[in-house]
């Protein structure tokens, strides 16, 4: 009897590769405009990055003719042109013209207002730790103060070289920083009539949370002091003893009905605190000078 033979296992027929094992058939060339590229796809590819890099020199002539337009609106002279030297030097000195009047509108602005002491009269009390925070808190006060379109004068009475490691490290500290001056300790100042910086003991409020008497109004003209202590509660009235030692008066802050979680300040926050209410909104210079970790809505420093 003969045996049936399926075709596919016949040995006479190949077996046909499957059809994922059929090479693709070789890309056929294409031409374009009189030139023969690979294939279609790679005309296509041609023509991308043509047309990209069409766009990014329409950019660029773009951008530069936008330059142009903002130069010559601030006078200036085109700088296809080859500016001459002289032309720098008008520029620079324009440039610099505008800077001093900006500084001497904020300085006369400063002078008019009220000022502010950070008194490190606590060298000896402070750990290092405590003296580095000091240092970042004093930095966030002048740049707090930069900020502000009607800065006042901020001063640091007796500071260490601990203390003072930190500002130092940034750029400018203390004698290019702008309404900032470091002085010799603050004894030495109130009451006093010498040649330097001189604080009048009449027109001197120490702030404390310690103190009996809440400031209403800032005044101008007076100086606001602040402990430079970083104390977490360690040092319980040194500033009410210090300003009795000074011979001022001392005031708390308003801080409201006791949303925050403390009535004990950092320095930067009492500083933010005085510039913002100035005009005696106190509830709303609290709220926006402490951050919400600590019961207000300020932002957290950086
Ligand atoms: C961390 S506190 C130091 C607390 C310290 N035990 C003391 O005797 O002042 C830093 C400084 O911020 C100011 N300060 C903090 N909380 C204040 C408040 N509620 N009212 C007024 N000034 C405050 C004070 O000048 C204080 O010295």
């Amino acid at each position: 009897m003969m045996s049936s033979v399926s075709p596919s296992t016949s040995s006479n027929s190949p077996t046909p590769p499957p059809k994922s094992h059929i090479p693709p058939p070789p890309p056929k060339p294409y031409t374009h405009d009189g030139v023969t590229y690979p294939s279609k796809k790679a005309w296509k590819k041609a023509m991308k990055t043509v047309k990209w890099e069409a766009k990014k020199i329409k950019m660029k002539e773009e951008k530069r003719e936008e330059k142009k337009r903002k130069r010559e609106e601030r006078g200036e002279k085109d700088m296809g042109e080859e500016r001459s030297e002289e032309d720098k030097i008008e520029a620079k000195r324009r440039r610099d013209d505008k800077k001093s009047q900006i500084l001497e509108s904020r300085a006369s602005s400063a002078a008019s207002s009220f000022n502010v002491v950070i008194d490190c009269g606590w060298n000896n009390v402070l750990t290092s730790k405590e003296k580095k925070s000091l240092g970042k808190q004093i930095a966030y006060c002048y740049s707090f103060n930069r900020k502000q379109s009607s800065p006042v004068w901020l001063r640091l009475s007796g500071a260490d070289e601990e203390t003072k490691k930190y500002p130092g490290g940034l750029e400018g500290f203390p004698a290019r920083w702008e309404l900032f001056e470091e002085t010799g300790d603050l004894k030495g100042a109130v009451g006093g009539e010498g040649k330097g910086f001189n604080v009048d003991r009449d027109k001197c409020i120490y702030l404390t949370a310690d103190a009996k008497e809440t400031v209403e109004k800032l005044e101008p003209g007076y100086t606001y002091v602040i402990g430079g202590i970083v104390d977490r509660n360690r040092l319980t009235n040194a500033t009410v003893d210090r300003a009795t030692d000074l011979g001022v008066e001392c005031r708390k802050l308003a801080l409201g009905g006791g949303v925050l979680g403390t009535k004990v300040l950092t320095v930067n926050h009492v500083f933010e605190i005085l510039c913002r209410g100035r005009d005696g909104e106190w509830g709303e210079a609290v709220e926006k000078s402490i951050p919400k970790r600590k019961g207000g809505h300020g932002e957290e420093e950086k």
